[in-house]
């Protein structure tokens, strides 16, 4: 028959064993996906919501770090090759799998609930609760077409 020291340090590798596998897969970060940045992110780069100028408004082409393409004439949305450069522009603006550390989320959201503390285009976002934040988050968090609630 085992000893009950013997069980005690089963138990204690065991927990220690599943502490570290937790450990790993939290450090995996998700990949940021291309087809949903299209068709769900970028729209709200460019849609008008109450009482807010559009994203794009001020940041097509604009000299601070968030600087979209600019539309060719009556075009409603981003060429194929201008798509994948707005992907590469903001996806430098976050962090995979952490919104609340993600530039891109944290600076048009209002101070109160967490955001930085000025942007020059106000608190786009009162909440993170706004659909288009939400949104915003699932795409940082590796949302797909397939699997759009992350
Ligand atoms: C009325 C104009 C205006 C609107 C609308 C606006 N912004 Fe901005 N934004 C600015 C200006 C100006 C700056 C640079 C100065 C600053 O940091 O506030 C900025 C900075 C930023 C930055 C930081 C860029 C950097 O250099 O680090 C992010 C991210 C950002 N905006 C996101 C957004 C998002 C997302 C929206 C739409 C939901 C938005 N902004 C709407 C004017 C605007």
């Amino acid at each position: 028959m085992p000893s009950r020291a013997f069980i005690i340090i089963a138990v204690l590798a065991v927990a220690v064993l599943a502490v570290s596998k937790s450990n790993t897969t939290a450090q995996v970060a998700p990949k940021l996906d291309y087809e949903f940045f299209k068709s769900r992110v970028e729209p709200v780069f460019l849609s008008k919501r109450p009482d807010h100028a559009r994203c794009y408004v001020c940041h097509a082409e604009s000299n601070n770090a968030f600087r979209l393409e600019k539309l060719s004439p009556n075009a409603r949305s981003w060429t194929e090759e201008q798509s994948l450069r707005n992907f590469e522009m903001v996806s430098i603006l976050v962090n995979p799998g952490d919104p609340d550390t993600s530039r891109l989320l944290q600076h048009p959201l209002a101070p109160e609930v967490g955001g930085d503390v000025f942007h020059s285009g106000g608190r786009q976002f009162l909440s993170k609760r706004d659909p288009a934040w939400r949104t915003l988050a699932a795409w940082v968090n590796g949302a797909t077409l397939a699997s759009p609630k992350k």
